[in-house]
């Protein structure tokens, strides 16, 4: 982990590191730098590697060590937003389009499981849809209706397979898969090297530029990569300050995990019809076990800092209706980007030759990062991409249905842009607690204020670095957030995710 970075750590993240990966500490060239080592980064990395590309891979933390590390890898090729309302805001030939994306994602994870003897427990198994308690919010005749009409394999069930609940008539899509995320990474990340390619952790993108028909690129600690083409997958884009990141809003996701007895829980994905659904699935343990992993409670990034009272919920949630769940082991939050027309932004990036990026994975960040991995490589090779119109980072996304959605999220920056103007959450520091950070006034400036464990007092400027939101103290995971693009800092003001590449101010 970062210095500093107290995040949560995921089941995933328990065993030992995707792979050490050295500090870059000499200058590198190669034909393709990518900036970032999760799914889309490293499943890149393999693709352009197998086409005989020389690739650099750096990361600001340990490899693999992102958001890839606290996904519950649901493999699924059933849209989380619906392919109703994809078919409102891109019509059904891109939401067919767009489904034959996901298939492909989960066909090649499989296919590189097998090519490359990678033991990361890849399943085939069936998903449920499955309605609220209080009944539907979405229609699944509606979602039926247009996943039969654009090819989605799908058929209804009387019931879910849910040990403690009739969960009524659900929508069962055949066919969908499941992994073991880090363990995946690590697979990927071994081939990468035995092709000669190179992997850097601890190793942070600063800034980039042009030269000649190549890209320069500076990292902290020090090193310059040259390189033809630079690929961006970093969550959130780290090259970018505007353009791409009004098209799409970062919330962020909770997970709890426990064991229950083995085949006691179904081997299904599993999830429902509340605004902010629920998703479900099991992971091998050992001979007597497996853990259930439950996720849900999404809000809007920096939005809430209730974050015991959202496990607390889901863990109820999940005991209502697995009875044989018992402890909360683990517990983790990651960050989901949501793009306004529901699919990813992946390929050339707008008023760029050279330079590539993948983000706005919304709830598939799995099966779209390896579909934005597919196109951004063939891109690069000058071969054809089925998915690269659909899936263009400057593709027209405010379509008038989606345009709604913008607004309303827009709407959270400007209100926090006002929040240089309001009072502080704390009006001294002796208000703090231990271990606890908060807002506080000073003069015409805001500083975000953390008390350490020993009691110190850490000052950084609460205007986030890189378009100047007021960042909002993340009680679960002791770092600061930013709702504006999704940035997270450290209690000392260090960079733990981007869109902002530079520390917090000093705050004295
Ligand atoms: Fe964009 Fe903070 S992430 S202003």
């Amino acid at each position: 982990m970062n210095v500093g970075d107290e995040r949560s750590v995921s089941f995933w993240m328990h065993e030992s590191p995707v792979i050490d990966a050295p500090t870059l500490a000499a200058d590198e060239s190669c034909d393709v730098l990518v900036v970032g080592s999760g799914i889309a980064g490293l499943s890149t990395a393999y693709e352009l590697a197998r086409l005989g590309r020389s690739v650099v891979v750096i990361d600001r933390g340990g490899t693999g060590n992102g958001m890839t590390a606290r996904t519950t890898a649901h493999l699924a090729t059933e849209l989380d937003d619906f392919y109703s309302e994809l078919v409102k805001v891109r019509g059904e030939d891109e939401a067919r389009l767009y489904h034959e994306s996901q298939v492909a994602a989960v066909d090649r994870i499989e296919a590189i499981c097998r090519e490359e003897d990678i033991d990361c427990q890849f399943r085939r198994l069936d998903g449920y849809l499955v309605p609220t308690d209080e009944g539907p919010i979405a229609d699944l005749q509606e979602e039926y209706d247009v996943c039969r009409r654009i090819g989605v394999e799908v058929e209804w069930a009387d019931n879910a397979p849910v040990p403690g609940l009739e969960t009524g008539r659900s929508l069962r899509f055949p066919n969908q898969g499941r992994f073991h995320p880090t363990r995946y990474l690590r697979g990927l990340a071994k081939v990468i090297l035995q092709r000669g390619s190179r992997l850097y952790g601890n190793t942070a993108y600063c800034n980039h530029s042009v030269e000649g028909d190549g890209v320069r690129i500076e990292t902290e600690p020090g090193p310059i990569v040259r390189a033809r083409a630079a690929v961006f997958a970093t969550n959130s884009p780290v090259n970018d300050k505007v353009a791409i990141h009004t098209k799409q809003l970062p919330d962020r996701t909770y997970v709890v995990a426990g064991r229950v007895p083995k085949g006691s829980v179904p081997d299904i994905l599993l999830w429902d019809t509340y605004e902010a659904y629920h998703y479900v699935r099991i992971q091998e343990l050992d001979d007597a076990h497996d853990l259930l992993i439950v996720g849900g409670e999404d809000h809007r990034s920096g939005e809430a800092d209730d974050m015991d009272q959202r496990l607390g919920r889901l863990a109820d949630w999940t005991r209502k209706r697995y009875p044989m769940f018992g402890q909360v082991e683990y517990s983790w939050s990651g960050q989901v980007l949501e793009p306004i027309d529901f699919m990813p932004y992946s390929g050339r990036n707008p008023g760029d030759t050279n330079i590539y990026i993948h983000t706005g994975d919304s709830g598939q960040g799995i099966t779209n990062g390896v579909a934005g991995s597919l196109t951004i490589a063939a891109l690069i090779a000058g071969e054809e991409s089925r998915f690269a119109d659909l899936l263009a980072p400057n593709r027209k996304s405010f379509t008038p249905t989606a345009a709604k959605e913008f607004v309303s999220g827009q709407a959270g920056v400007v209100k926090n842009l006002t929040e240089h103007l309001g009072p502080g959450e704390i009006g001294s520091e002796d208000e703090l607690e231990p271990d606890q950070g908060a807002i506080m006034r000073k003069g015409t400036s805001k500083v975000a204020v953390y008390r350490d464990k020993h009691g110190h007092i850490i000052r950084r400027s609460a205007v986030c670095t890189h378009v100047g939101c007021i960042v909002h103290w993340n009680g679960f995971e002791k770092c600061w957030d930013c709702p504006c693009h999704g940035s997270q800092f450290s209690p000392d003001g260090q960079v733990l995710s981007g869109p902002a590449v530079r520390p917090l101010a000093s705050g004295d």
